[in-house]
C-alpha cells in the first residue's frame, strides 16, 4: 500500500494524513474484493522495517491500525469476512494487540473473505521462524513437504499461493513480503498512489490478470500435444 506519504506531500498535508487516506483505501477495497470474485486478500501494512520511520508516524500508523480494526469489525463481521494479523506482535504495544485478539476473534466465523493484514511483518524473518519450528520438531531423516511447509509459515492457516501481487505508488520491489507464497504470483504494478486506489482499479487489475496464461513451467496446451 505505498504512496500515502507521496499523497500526502503533494497536498502540503502531513505523511500521517496520507495514511488515514489510504485507511479508506483499505475500506474501499476490502468491500469490493470479495464481490469481485477474491477469496484471500493479504495487505502489507507495515514491515519490519517501517520502524526505522521517525517514532510519530509510526506511533501514527500504530493508533490508526487501532482505531481502524475497532472501528470497522462490525461491519467486517456483517459482511463475513474472517480477519488475520500476520507478523509479528511482540513488538506492538498492548492496546493494539488487544484490539487484534477482539477483531480476529469477532470476525473468526467470517468465510466471505479471508483478509490478512501483515504488520510488523518480515516474509524471510516468517521463513526463518518455520525453518525454527521445523528443527525443533522433525526427529531423524524427513523428506519436508511444500505443504507442510506452507502450513507452518501461515501458522496452521490453509493459505493459498499469491496469485496476484499488486504493488502501487510505481514501486517495482517485492520489499520482502510473501516470499514462499508468491513462487508462482503474477505482478501487477501500477503508478497509482495508494489513497487513490479504489474498486475500479482492483477490478482491472483482476480483469488483466484473468487474461494472463499462467503456465507454472509448462508449456502452453497447444503445444503440448
Ligand atoms: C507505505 O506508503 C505505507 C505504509 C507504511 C502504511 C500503510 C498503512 C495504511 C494504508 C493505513 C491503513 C492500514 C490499515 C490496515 C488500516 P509510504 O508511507 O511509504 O508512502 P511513500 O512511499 O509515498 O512515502
Amino acid at each position: 500500500m505505498d504512496g500515502n506519504g507521496r499523497w500526502a506531500t503533494a497536498r502540503a498535508l502531513p505523511r500521517v494524513a496520507g495514511h488515514r487516506a489510504g485507511a479508506e483505501s483499505v475500506r474501499r477495497v476490502v468491500e469490493a474484493a470479495p464481490k469481485l470474485g477474491v477469496r484471500t486478500l493479504t495487505l502489507f501494512a507495515f514491515s519490519t522495517d517501517n520502524w526505522k520511520r521517525p517514532h510519530r508516524e509510526v506511533a501514527a500508523l500504530m493508533r490508526l491500525f487501532r482505531a481502524h480494526l475497532e472501528c470497522e469489525t462490525p461491519k467486517l463481521v456483517a459482511n463475513g469476512v474472517r480477519l488475520r494479523v500476520i507478523g509479528r506482535r511482540d513488538r506492538l504495544g498492548d492496546v493494539l494487540r488487544g484490539a487484534i485478539e477482539r477483531a480476529e476473534l469477532a470476525t473468526s466465523d467470517g468465510t466471505t473473505l479471508d483478509l490478512r493484514v501483515a504488520i510488523d511483518y518480515s516474509a524471510r524473518d516468517a521463513i526463518l521462524r518455520a525453518a525454527a519450528q521445523l528443527q525443533s520438531s522433525v526427529v531423524g531423516h524427513h523428506v519436508v513437504s511444500r505443504e507442510t511447509f506452507a502450513a507452518l509459515l501461515s501458522d496452521g492457516d490453509a493459505v493459498p499461493d499469491v496469485d496476484l501481487l499488486i504493488r502501487t505508488s510505481g514501486e517495482q520491489r517485492l520489499s520482502d513480503f510473501l516470499l514462499w507464497e508468491c513462487a508462482y504470483a503474477e505482478l501487477h504494478f501500477t503508478p497509482r498512489l495508494w489513497p487513490e486506489f479504489g474498486a475500479d482499479n482492483l477490478a482491472s487489475a483482476i480483469d488483466e490478470f484473468r487474461r494472463r496464461e499462467r503456465r507454472f513451467g509448462a508449456v502452453p496446451d497447444a503445444a503440448a500435444g
